[in-house]
């Protein structure tokens, strides 16, 4: 592919062409966050939905701890790693589409989530749709899980190195200690769309709450190549770029001990339908 297609590409519509990378390399969510969404939501026994289930990295959690659950993913590769991944829960239904033209066939649903997606969805309908799917009293739980570097002269080289080849957003793009304050800050952008305004401006959610949960993470130098080449920032870079970015990073890592010590930071949003 030429630098010029390359441009075209939908950096939503990336992940597919990674799949396995994606898989094997992105981390997954805080137990303790999966925790706190079951609580809030009181399930007793009715269904849960996720958007932008990808390869399962949350959908997993959820259906370990026996939540009947409909996982939508719209790329079919992602979904075919999500279907592999989730055929031992017998709760789990993976059906092909994305957030906003899939349809509920007259299902209403307890719990409606999206891990690391919600920024996909369209900002101008995404309310309208999760109150839709949603019956009264259901909950509504997104979040993501940012990243930041201990190491504060690691993170000065690896931005220089970022910044020479056109790379925005990359979990080395940040400091742990950014992540000292609320559920959402960390950058003025991840402030700007915390989820909770919106969901305040809407007016028909209620018990809005965010929380954070944090652990620190070693990556060794190949792990964390795969983690980033799983990333939309790397994906839509030309081919040339992205792998004279992931030498160089290897190699400053490599002179550094072999790998990075990440903080993870699991962020969580919750709201209820009034
Ligand atoms: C960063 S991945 C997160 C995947 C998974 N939830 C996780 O936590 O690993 C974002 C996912 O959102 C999906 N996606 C992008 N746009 C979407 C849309 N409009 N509707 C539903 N899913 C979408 C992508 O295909 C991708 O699988």
């Amino acid at each position: 592919m030429s630098s010029a297609e390359r441009a075209e590409v939908v950096p939503a519509r990336v992940f597919g062409e990674v799949a396995e990378v994606y898989d094997a390399n992105r981390p997954g969510y805080a137990d303790e966050l999966v925790a706190e969404v079951l609580d809030y939501a009181r399930l007793g026994g009715s269904s849960a939905v996720e958007f932008g289930a990808g390869t399962g990295k949350a959908s997993t959690l959820f259906a370990a701890r026996g939540v009947p659950l409909v996982c939508v993913e719209p790329d079919a590769r992602m979904a075919e790693v999500l279907r592999r991944n989730t055929e031992g829960y017998g709760q789990v239904r993976v059906e092909v589409g994305g957030f906003e033209e899939w349809q509920p066939g007259g299902r209403s649903f307890g719990l409606l989530y999206a891990a690391t997606a919600w920024h996909w969805f369209d900002p101008d309908r995404r309310w309208e749709l999760v109150h839709e799917r949603l019956r009264p009293g259901g909950a509504v739980a997104l979040f993501w899980n940012p990243h930041g570097v201990l190491d504060e002269e690691l993170f000065r080289r690896l931005g220089e190195i970022d910044r020479r080849h056109g790379v925005a957003g990359s979990p080395h793009g940040q400091l742990a200690h950014w992540y000292d304050g609320a559920p959402g800050t960390g950058s003025a952008a991840d402030a700007e769309n915390w989820p909770a305004a919106e969901a305040g401006r809407d007016g028909r959610f209620t018990d809005l709450r965010s929380h954070r949960f944090r652990r620190q993470v070693h990556y060794d130098t190949e792990r964390y190549l795969g983690f980033l080449s799983s990333i939309s920032t790397y994906r839509v870079l030309a081919p040339e770029a992205r792998e004279a970015v992931m030498a160089e990073t290897a190699r400053l890592l490599d002179a550094r001990g072999g790998g990075i010590d990440l903080l993870h930071v699991s962020d969580l949003f919750l709201a209820r339908r009034r």
